[in-house]
C-alpha cells in the first residue's frame, strides 16, 4: 500500500492539482475537506449554513467539524489517500494521527512557493463543477472557453472565496499557521518539500519521486 500523502502549501500552491494526477497515476483517494464544505454549503446542509460566512470570509472552520466531516469521508485501513487542505494546524495534525493515521505510513509534503506569486494563480482559477478539474484563465486554459476539458461539462465555477480580499486573508491565516505545521512534521521524521513555482509537470515529477 501507498503511505498516506499529507498536502501541505498555501491556498493556490498547486495541492488540489496535484492530487488529481496522483489520483489518476497512481490510484490514491482524494479528499479535500474544502471540497467537503463547499459541497455541504451547495446541498443546504445544517453544516453547510453554519460554515458557509466563515469561508466567505477566508477563515478557518473549527477543528472539530472538519476532523468529523474528515472521518466520515475516508476508509485509511482500505485505501492510500491524500489529505488535502486537512491538517491547517498543529491541533489538527495532532488529531488527524490520534484518530485515523496512527501506527500508518505517510508522508507529508510541503508545497514550498513565494506567497507573492500566489494572487494571481488563485483569482484566475476555475474549475469544473462536474468532475473537479482544476484550469487557470492565464497558464491553463480550457481549449474551448467555460467547457472542462475532461468531461465536456459546461460553466467552469470560480470560487466565491478566491477573490483579492479574502485571498489575502486566506494567505494570514495560512502564515500564521505554517511554521509550527511544519515543525510538527519534521519532528515526526515525514517532512519533505518540493518547488512549487515549477511547472505543473515538473512539480508532479518531484511528487513521483518523493514517492519512490
Ligand atoms: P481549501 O479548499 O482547502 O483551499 P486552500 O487551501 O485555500 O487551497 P486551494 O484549493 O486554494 O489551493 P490549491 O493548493 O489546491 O491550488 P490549486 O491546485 O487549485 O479551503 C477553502 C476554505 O475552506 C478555507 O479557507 C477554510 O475556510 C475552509 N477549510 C478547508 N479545510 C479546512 C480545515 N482543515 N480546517 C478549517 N477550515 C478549513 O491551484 C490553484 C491555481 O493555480 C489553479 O488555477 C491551477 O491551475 C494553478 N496552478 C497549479 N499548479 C500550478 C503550477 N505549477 N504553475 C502554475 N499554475 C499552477
Amino acid at each position: 500500500m501507498l503511505p498516506h500523502l499529507i498536502v501541505l502549501g498555501a491556498p493556490g500552491s498547486g495541492k488540489g492539482t496535484q492530487a488529481l494526477k496522483l489520483v489518476d497515476t497512481l490510484g490514491y483517494k482524494h479528499v479535500s475537506t474544502g471540497d467537503l464544505l463547499r459541497a455541504e454549503i451547495k446541498k443546504g446542509s445544517e453544516l453547510g449554513q453554519k460554515v458557509s460566512s466563515i469561508i466567505a470570509k477566508g477563515d478557518l472552520v473549527s477543528d472539530e467539524i472538519v476532523l468529523e466531516l474528515l472521518k466520515n469521508n475516508c476508509e485509511v485501513t482500505k485505501y492510500s489517500y491524500i489529505f488535502d487542505g486537512f491538517p491547517r494546524n498543529t491541533v489538527q495534525a495532532a488529531m488527524l494521527e490520534d484518530h485515523l493515521l496512527k501506527g500508518t505510513k505517510k508522508l507529508a509534503v510541503y508545497f514550498k512557493l513565494d506567497l507573492d506569486l500566489l494572487l494571481q494563480r488563485i483569482v484566475n482559477r476555475r474549475s469544473c463543477p462536474s468532475c473537479g478539474e482544476i484550469y487557470n484563465l492565464q497558464s491553463k486554459k480550457p481549449a474551448k472557453d467555460d467547457t472542462c476539458d475532461k468531461c465536456g461539462a459546461q460553466g467552469l465555477v470560480h470560487r466565491k472565496d478566491d477573490n483579492e480580499d479574502v485571498v489575502k486573508n486566506r494567505l494570514e491565516v495560512f502564515r500564521e499557521n505554517n511554521e509550527p505545521l511544519l515543525a510538527f512534521y519534521k519532528n515526526a521524521g515525514v517532512l519533505a518539500e518540493l518547488d512549487a513555482s515549477l511547472a505543473e509537470k515538473d512539480v508532479f515529477e518531484s511528487l513521483k519521486s518523493l514517492l519512490k
